[in-house]
């Protein structure tokens, strides 16, 4: 039985990779910090398989611990301040968890369990303003958020720990992908819990920022199965992972206001406080190498994605509705 550490479990990939990891029969670490208030919502029709960890990116000696106690074959180090939003007001603490915790984990590997492979949560993020498009591997990083910068530390130590000390390290440089499980401040999971709440009388507006930025939006489920291919390969290396169509934000709106049967221009309102210090205005992968190499592919695309999101929200907000009507 192969066994795996996953850092950032309860959240959106981890929890998505974490399923994928036990269908195929691993034994599955989640690493998880301690908070006051619990939240394993991403998790909890999981929570009885995995075998649970305590540890704090920031903090050495409890990664040192929780390699020591999965004696891992896999490491997936998906946890981050991963909001990007929030990196301009706290860009120390982002730099701190994103950036240098890198190291820490790669640390904690390479005195424990050097042999073990692990696998790094790059971002598209860090191509910001891009140099060209479609983006590749080889395309010059120019974040333009403290969290981009981050990323960058992040993805050249572990191209570096590679490098210094023959460690199976890979980045997968990952492009933004979605799902009902995406934290409620993204925008895809904004906007399909804002329509949730218009359609169900619970809201009459939403608030948005920038409609005009471009993205590559993926699902989450699909997006975790190329993480496992990287680890599964002979030789580490990095991969983009896209799905080669961009959308503005606009579009992500009207498709999902379409959805229910509403006009989102009678609902959506333009908000200074949602517009950032910098924007990355569009992103647009090229995975042809994933396709090739690691025989990567999609099966969930953009409608398809926007669709599951919406139905999520509405379920969860008409059984919340029906709960206070009670
Ligand atoms: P997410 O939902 O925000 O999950 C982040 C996880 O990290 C949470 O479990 C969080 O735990 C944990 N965490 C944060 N700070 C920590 C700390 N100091 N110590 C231990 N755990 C900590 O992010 P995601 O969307 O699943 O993304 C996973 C990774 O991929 C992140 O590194 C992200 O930056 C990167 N990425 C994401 C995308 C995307 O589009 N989703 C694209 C490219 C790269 P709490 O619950 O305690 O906060
Ligand atoms: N969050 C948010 N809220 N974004 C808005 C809003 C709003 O009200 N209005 C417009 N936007 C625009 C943002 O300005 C940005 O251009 C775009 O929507 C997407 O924002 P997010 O969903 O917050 O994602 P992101 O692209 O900044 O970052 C995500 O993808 C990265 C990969 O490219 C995160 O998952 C990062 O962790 C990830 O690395």
């Amino acid at each position: 039985m192969k066994k795996a550490l996953i850092t950032g479990v309860t959240g959106q990939d981890g929890s998505y990779l974490a399923e994928l990891l036990l269908s195929k029969g691993y034994k599955v670490y989640g690493m998880r910090r301690r908070t006051s208030t619990p939240n394993f919502e991403n998790v909890e029709h999981i929570k009885d398989q995995i075998e649970w960890v305590s540890g704090d990116l920031t903090d050495l000696a409890s990664l040192i611990e929780a390699v020591r106690l999965s004696d891992p074959d896999e490491v997936y180090n998906l946890a981050a301040q991963s909001f990007v939003a929030a990196s301009w007001p706290q860009p120390l603490a982002t730099g701190q968890i994103t950036a240098l915790s890198v190291t820490n984990m790669l640390e904690a590997v390479r005195l424990v369990k050097p042999s073990a492979k692990f696998y790094q949560a790059s971002s598209s993020e860090m191509f910001g303003r891009v140099v060209e498009t479609p983006q590749k591997e080889t395309t010059p990083f120019y974040p333009r958020s403290p969290y981009g910068v981050a990323k960058v530390y992040g993805h050249w130590i572990t191209v570096n720990y590679r490098e210094s000390y023959d460690m199976f390290a890979c980045s997968g440089i990952l492009f933004n992908h979605e799902s009902p499980r995406r934290g409620i401040e993204f925008v895809t999971r904004k906007v399909t819990d804002g329509v949730a709440r218009i359609k169900l009388g619970l809201a009459t507006e939403l608030r948005l920022g920038n409609l005009d930025a471009k993205r590559d939006w993926g699902f989450a489920g699909d997006y975790v199965k190329a993480m496992w291919l990287m680890l599964q390969q002979d030789q580490p290396d990095d991969f983009v992972i896209s799905t080669g169509e961009t959308h503005t934000v606009e579009e992500l709106v009207k498709v999902a206001f379409e959805y229910v049967g509403l006009d989102w221009k009678n609902y959506v309102v333009l908000d200074e406080k949602y517009v950032r210090p910098a924007e990355v205005d569009l992103l647009l992968g090229d995975c042809s190498k994933a396709k090739q190499v690691l025989g990567w592919d999609l099966e969930v695309d953009f409608e398809q994605l926007v669709h599951m999101m919406v139905d999520s929200d509405m379920k969860r907000l008409s059984q919340y509705k029906e709960m206070v009507s009670i």
